[in-house]
């Protein structure tokens, strides 16, 4: 059975995997907004991949005889002007999400707790890809500038990304 402490952590954890998706399809807006359609696209898989989290978390806590508590959002908030803008404001969100996780984990390991050490490795591995995906897309459009042509093809790249999965 889940800890009191934890249970409500892992609540928490629920409202940020949920604010993360709201965070990305207000990005997703912003990139339609600014004709940048394969972007758009982009932010709402990765929305979606947040909503996968998010229930990974809501079914952990029912499997262990805790009890979920959905918290409310804020709006979601960013600064950009650009393409760029948006990986870096992503990028930094994903470092506070891996803070999160590793917090988590840590509490995970104070209570001998090793279901759930056992379930957040997964999020740990998985907060990894989601920092490299977006200092990978940092780099690339960094290298790209403000060239039209090559914001073209990226973003036309960015709108070929595969629906998520509970896997990814
Ligand atoms: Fe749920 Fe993007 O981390």
């Amino acid at each position: 059975m889940i800890s009191k402490k934890l249970n409500e952590e892992f609540n928490k954890q629920i409202m940020y995997e949920y604010y993360s998706a709201h965070l990305y399809l207000a990005m997703a807006a912003w990139a339609q907004d600014h004709d940048f359609p394969g972007l758009a696209h982009f932010m709402i898989m990765q929305g979606d991949e947040e909503r996968i989290h998010a229930m990974k978390f809501f079914d952990y806590v029912v499997e262990t005889a805790g009890s979920v508590e959905i918290l409310g959002l804020d709006t979601p908030e960013f600064e950009a002007e650009s393409m760029l803008d948006i990986f870096v404001d992503a990028y930094k969100h994903e470092q506070f999400v891996t803070s999160r996780i590793h917090f988590l984990m840590n509490l995970a390991h104070e209570e001998k707790d090793y279901a759930a050490v056992s379930f957040l490795t997964w999020f740990v591995d998985e907060q990894v890809e989601e920092e490299a995906t977006f200092d990978a897309l940092i780099k690339s459009v960094r290298m790209i500038g403000d060239n039209g042509n090559g914001l073209y093809q990226i973003d036309k790249e960015l709108g070929s990304r595969a629906p998520a999965t509970a896997e990814a």
